[in-house]
C-alpha cells in the first residue's frame, strides 16, 4: 500500500524571519531599567563582599544607581514644624535624597469606634490596676484619647495613617555610603528614627513610587492632621534672613529672603557664577535696588553699560570712563578709614598701594620686563613723596587746607588737590633708573598724545558722598588695555571712598571680574579687597561668567574662599564638574545648575541653601533687562541704548 505524500505546504518566503514590527521599541523599552537588583550581605559589591543591603537600578542615563531605603519611625511624643526640613532639602553632600509622604485618611466612625473601645478597656485595666504608679500612666493614656476622641467627633482634627520613607541614592559607591550614615546619624537626635528596610530594598522603594498601589504602606502611624501639617514641606525655602531683602521665590512658592550681613555668616561677600545671558547682571541688579531702601548703598563697575536703566531709575548717577565725557576720577584720591577701635584716619597705606598696582600695571601694558625688583620700590617711594609734597599725613585735617577762601575762613578746611599720573610721571622721568618705565608710563598721560588713554590724568570730577548708589560704566573704553584698567580704577576708588564710615553697610559690585583675573597686581588686589571688606562693613559682589577662568588663578580661589554668598545661575557642561565639586551639590543640584532658566538658581549662604527664582515687578523688569529687545520695545527708562 503506498500513502499518499502529503503535498509540502508552500511555505512563505522567508518564514523564520520575525516580523518587522516586532523590533520596534514600545515604552516599556524606554522605561524598564537596564538592570535592576538586590544586593544584601556576602554578595559582591564595588568594594568587595556587601555588608549590607541595598537596591541597585541601571537606565539608560547612568550604569548602576544604588539606593538604600529607609523607614522614618517618628519616636518622640510629639512633632514640630519643619521637623523633616532637612531631608527635603536633602543637605547631605553629593548624594541625593528622596523622601515619600504618604497621607492616607482614616474613616472617622470607624476611627471614633476604636477610639471608645481602646477608652473602654483601659478604663477596665485602670480599675483592676492595684499598683498607683502604673494607674498613673494607664490614667493619662485615658486622658490623651479621650482629647483625642472629642477631637475627632466635633470635627476639629482629623485622622490619617501616614508614612514618611527615605532613599539615600548616587551612582558613587563611596559617596553612597557616606551619605547612608551621615543621614542616619543626623536624624537620630531629632526623635526620628530612620530604619533601614533591609531584606527588603527593593519592595520599600517600590513603595516610595505611584506604581504601588498600596495605600496603607506596611509601616505607617496614625497622626492628626496637624502632626501631618509639621511634616509638609511648607517654608523649606532654606532662606530666610528675616532682616533682608525679598529675593525672589523657592520652587514651591515660598519667599526667598537675603541678608549679605546676616549675622551667622562668616563674612559679606558674594560671588555670582553663570553662564552668559542667565541672570547674573539681572540678579545683581535686583539685589541693588532692593537694598537701597535699607540703607545699604552700592557701588557698581558695569563694563557693559549694562546699569544704566537701573541708576536712572534709582535717581543716582552714571558716571561714563570715556574720552568724550566730562566725568573723570583721580586714581591718587586718597580718603579716611575708620580704624577696629573707632579711630578715624587717612587711608595712606591702602591709596598708595592701589596707585602702584595701577602704575604697575599700566606699564606692563607694553612691557612686563621692565618692572624688576628695584623699579617696583623705586616707583613706590616717588608715590609716597607726592602725597608727603602736600602733607598729606595719617591725620584726616592733613587732607584739608586751612586757607583763606574768599572772604571768610573756612573752620574745615577746603579739600587738598590730589596729585596726578602726570606728577608721578615727572618724578620718574628725572629717577636715571626709572627712565624705561616712564618712558612706558606717558602714553597714560596728558604728555602722551593720546586722550583715549590719559583719561585717569586728571582730578576727580565727582564725590560719591552720602549716594545709594552709583555706577561707573567702562564700555567706551577699549577692550585690550583701557577697559580691564578702568575696571581696577573704578573699583579702587571705590573701594577708598566706601571705607570711610564703618557704619554704613555698603556693597562695591565687581560685574564681569573675569577681566580683573589676567594680571597679577589686579587679582591680588581684588582678593584682597574680598579679604578686608568685612572690617570696612563691605560686601563685595563679584559677578563671572568665566568660572575657569576666574578660579584659575590662586586669588580666584582666594575671592571665593572669602565669600560666604555663592549664587549660581545656570552652567556651561564644560563647567560642571569644577562647579559641582567647587561647590558640593549634589547629582540633583547640578542637574538642575545645567537646565536652569533665566533668572532661576541656586544660593548657597554659608550653611544655608536654596534653588529661588528672582521675581520682578513689571518696573523693576524695566530697570533691570538688558534683552536688546525688550529695551528697543520699553525705549530704555534711561536712554540707556
Ligand atoms: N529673574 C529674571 N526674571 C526675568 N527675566 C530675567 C531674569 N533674569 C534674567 N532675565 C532675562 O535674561 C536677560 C539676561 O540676563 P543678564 O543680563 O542678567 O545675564 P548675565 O548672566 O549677566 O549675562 P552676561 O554674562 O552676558 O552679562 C535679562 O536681560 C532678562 O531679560
Ligand atoms: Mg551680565
Amino acid at each position: 500500500m503506498f500513502k499518499l505524500k502529503k503535498p509540502k505546504q508552500e511555505s512563505l518566503p522567508g518564514r523564520e524571519q520575525p516580523s518587522v514590527f516586532k523590533g520596534a521599541a514600545d515604552w516599556k523599552d524606554v522605561l524598564a531599567p537596564s538592570v535592576v537588583r538586590e544586593i544584601g550581605p556576602g554578595m559582591p559589591s564595588p568594594k568587595g563582599k556587601s555588608d549590607a543591603y541595598w537596591a541597585e537600578i541601571g537606565s539608560t542615563r547612568e550604569i548602576a544607581r544604588y539606593f538604600r531605603c529607609f523607614y522614618a519611625a517618628i519616636t518622640s511624643g510629639t512633632t514640630y514644624a519643619g521637623m523633616l526640613n532637612s531631608l527635603y532639602t536633602g543637605d547631605f553632600g553629593e548624594a541625593d535624597c528622596d523622601v515619600a509622604l504618604h497621607v492616607v485618611p482614616a474613616d472617622p466612625t470607624r476611627t471614633v469606634w476604636d477610639l471608645e473601645h481602646k477608652i473602654a478597656q483601659l478604663e477596665a485595666d485602670y480599675a483592676e490596676e492595684k499598683n498607683s504608679a502604673r494607674k498613673q500612666i494607664v490614667l493619662h493614656q485615658i486622658e490623651e484619647l479621650r482629647r483625642r476622641h472629642a477631637a475627632i467627633r466635633i470635627g476639629d482634627q482629623k485622622l490619617f495613617f501616614v508614612s514618611v520613607q527615605a532613599a539615600a541614592s548616587s551612582t558613587d559607591f563611596d559617596v553612597f555610603k557616606r551619605c547612608c550614615n551621615l543621614l542616619v546619624k543626623r536624624f537620630a537626635g531629632k526623635g526620628i528614627h530612620l530604619r533601614a528596610a533591609d531584606t527588603r530594598q527593593l519592595q520599600a522603594l517600590f513603595e516610595m513610587t505611584p506604581l504601588d498601589a498600596k495605600t496603607v504602606k506596611d509601616a505607617f502611624r496614625d497622626m492628626e492632621s496637624s502632626n501631618v501639617a509639621d511634616l509638609l514641606p511648607f517654608g523649606t525655602g532654606g532662606l530666610r534672613h528675616r532682616t533682608g531683602i525679598v529675593l525672589g521665590m523657592d520652587p514651591s512658592g515660598g519667599l526667598v529672603l537675603y541678608n549679605s550681613w546676616y549675622s551667622a555668616m562668616g563674612n559679606y561677600n558674594v560671588v555670582v557664577f553663570g553662564r552668559a545671558g542667565f541672570g547674573k547682571s539681572f540678579l545683581i541688579k535686583l539685589m541693588t535696588a532692593r537694598s537701597a531702601p535699607l540703607g545699604i548703598r552700592t557701588a557698581v563697575i558695569d563694563p557693559e553699560r549694562e546699569y544704566e536703566n537701573l541708576m536712572v531709575g534709582l535717581g543716582c548717577p552714571y558716571i561714563k570712563l570715556h574720552p568724550s565725557s566730562k566725568d573723570r576720577i583721580n586714581i591718587f584720591d586718597v580718603d579716611l578709614v575708620e580704624e577696629d577701635d573707632g579711630t578715624v584716619k587717612v587711608d595712606l597705606d591702602g591709596a598708595v598701594q592701589a596707585v602702584q598696582a595701577v602704575v604697575f600695571r599700566m606699564i606692563r601694558v607694553y612691557d612686563p620686563g621692565v618692572l624688576n625688583g628695584q623699579a617696583k620700590v623705586l616707583i613706590q617711594e616717588k608715590i609716597k613723596e607726592l602725597y608727603t609734597k602736600r602733607n598729606i599725613t595719617d591725620d584726616p585735617g592733613s587732607l584739608c587746607e586751612t586757607s583763606w577762601d574768599g572772604p571768610a575762613i573756612r573752620v574745615a578746611g577746603k579739600p587738598k588737590k590730589m596729585p596726578t599720573l602726570s606728577e608721578l610721571h615727572f618724578l620718574m622721568e628725572r629717577e636715571p633708573e626709572l627712565q624705561k618705565a616712564a618712558q612706558l608710563l606717558k602714553p597714560f598721560t596728558k604728555k602722551g598724545g593720546v586722550p583715549a588713554q590719559a583719561i585717569f590724568d586728571c582730578e576727580s570730577t565727582f564725590d560719591a558722598k552720602d549716594l545709594p548708589a552709583f555706577a561707573f560704566s567702562v564700555a567706551g573704553l577699549d577692550e585690550e588695555i583701557m577697559k580691564p584698567l578702568g575696571l581696577f580704577v573704578a573699583t579702587k576708588w571705590a573701594w577708598e571712598k566706601f571705607g570711610r564710615d564703618r557704619k554704613t553697610r555698603k556693597r562695591i559690585v565687581v560685574d564681569e571680574a573675569q577681566m580683573m583675573m589676567d594680571t597679577p597686581e589686579t587679582a591680588r588686589w581684588l582678593e584682597d579687597c574680598f579679604r578686608r571688606a568685612r572690617k570696612r562693613n563691605i560686601s563685595m559682589c563679584a559677578g563671572t561668567q568665566g568660572f575657569e577662568v576666574f578660579l584659575r588663578v590662586p586669588q580666584g580661589l582666594g575671592i571665593l574662599k572669602n565669600s560666604s554668598t555663592k549664587f549660581l545661575m545656570r552652567q556651561e557642561p564644560i563647567d560642571i564638574a569644577a562647579v559641582r565639586e567647587k561647590f558640593n551639590l549634589s547629582e540633583g543640584e547640578a542637574g538642575f545648575l545645567l537646565s536652569a532658566q533665566k533668572g532661576w538658581g541656586i544660593v548657597k549662604a554659608d550653611n544655608d541653601a536654596t534653588i529661588f527664582y528672582g521675581k520682578t515687578t513689571d518696573e523693576e523688569y524695566r530697570w533691570f533687562t538688558s534683552d536688546p529687545n525688550d529695551l528697543r520695545l520699553l525705549g530704555g527708562v534711561g536712554n540707556a541704548v
